[in-house]
């Protein structure tokens, strides 16, 4: 009992108070309904998941628009959804109202999936080409942005998270492969500024000390030229740009970062170890490290990839990492635990009974 203590002392996240140092990480369910908003299911998860007492709820990858996502039912930001969002919000504090609850803003890029929506690029990424962004469309998809975390603040949530994880595009434009001469590329400066714009223009509009505004970062993507690599076409680790970046939205108002690592499309074991491979989680505490050592002691620095250590306590249904929800995320069907709801267990029979055995695990996460 001693030992998990710490866990359940309260923390301070900006002027706000987290109950607990449990966090749940954002989990896209792929449940929403044809305008975007939560169904029945996804507010059951939330629901469940206000009732489980974490400090912290980040809400699943909301995109800020509908013209480029990567799944089929995902939930999205516009001003359609300003109802149910509200309704999902009201129905977590209703049950529970201490956690705080941030929303993730997304926009897929070249993660976009082309069988439903465009794929956009900022620069063609090998085997995931797609329609190249202007300066001018970069303009408009950093206001969606804005717009939608200022829906988040209308509708009742205590902060965003500005995905800059992944390799969706908050990802792509930081990338060191993103050398083409543009607004939103080639020197550092110019790779940052799509993200140090939205935290500028969040502290001024929303102007709210209360209001959390952070971002989940993969420190390093393991790819050819991907974050953290020392140049465009080298995977070479090196961290100096992805702490820059830490320490350049900490001075922009960033009371909380979330530290991942990986590209669930093409490094997915970065992201998540595998059962049997759960060395590779060490590669997070080193990140979450460096991260504390170049931020303030204020600021926040929240773990990922910690349901690998499990099975502690026996009154909690540990994830097994079977991974199943991720071939459910892969086949775009709505996820859900098949370990330990049948519901999802005989979904997923139906699915291989349907489609057959998956091929794949890493493309088109
Ligand atoms: C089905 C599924 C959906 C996910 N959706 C998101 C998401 O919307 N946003 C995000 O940043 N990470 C997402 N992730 C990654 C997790 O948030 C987390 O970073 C990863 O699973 C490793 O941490 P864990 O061991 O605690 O699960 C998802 C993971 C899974 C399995």
């Amino acid at each position: 009992m001693s030992e998990r203590m710490p866990l359940l002392t309260p923390l301070r996240i900006g002027t706000r108070t987290a109950a607990n140092r449990i966090a749940i990480n954002a989990m896209e369910c792929c449940d929403a309904d044809t305008n975007g908003n939560p169904t029945e299911t996804a507010f059951r998860r939330y629901e469940r998941l206000a009732r489980g007492n974490a400090g912290v709820i980040v809400v699943e990858a909301l995109s800020v628009v509908d013209e480029n996502r990567g799944r089929l039912h995902q939930l999205t930001a516009l001003p359609q959804n300003q109802k149910g969002l509200t309704d999902l919000v009201a129905l977590m504090r209703k049950t529970n109202p201490k956690p705080l609850i941030v929303w993730q803003l997304t926009h897929s890029g070249e993660l976009s999936s082309p069988e439903f929506s465009e794929r956009v690029c900022v620069k063609p990424f090998p085997g995931y080409e797609g329609r190249l962004l202007s300066d001018g469309e970069m303009d408009e998809i950093l206001e969606r942005f804005v717009f939608a975390a200022k829906m988040a603040h209308d509708c009742g949530a205590d902060g965003v998270d500005f995905k800059l994880c992944h390799g969706y595009l908050g990802t792509q434009v930081l990338r060191p492969f993103n050398d083409r001469k543009w607004k939103y590329g080639g020197s550092w400066g110019n790779r940052t500024r799509f993200a140090y714009e939205f935290y500028e223009r969040v502290a001024k509009e929303i102007n709210d000390p209360a209001f959390l505004v952070g971002s989940k970062m993969s420190m390093w993507e393991g790819l050819p030229g991907g974050v953290g690599s020392a140049g465009p076409d080298t995977p070479i680790m090196d961290l100096t740009e992805p702490l820059d970046l830490a320490k350049g939205l900490e001075a922009r108002g960033a009371k909380f970062i979330i530290e991942s690592a990986g590209n669930p499309s093409l490094t997915l074991s970065l992201v998540q170890a595998y059962k049997n491979v759960p060395e590779t989680s060490y590669l997070h505490f080193g990140f979450q490290k460096q991260l504390k050592g170049v931020l303030k002691p204020q600021t926040v620095v929240i773990g990922s990839n910690n349901s690998i250590y499990r099975e502690k306590e026996d009154e909690v249904n540990w994830c097994t990492v079977c991974d199943n929800c991720i071939e459910f995320l892969i086949r775009q069907r709505p996820v859900g635990c098949s370990t330990y709801e049948r519901e999802y267990s005989n979904a997923l029979k139906e699915i291989r009974r349907e489609a057959g055995k998956l091929a794949e695990t890493e493309k088109h996460t």
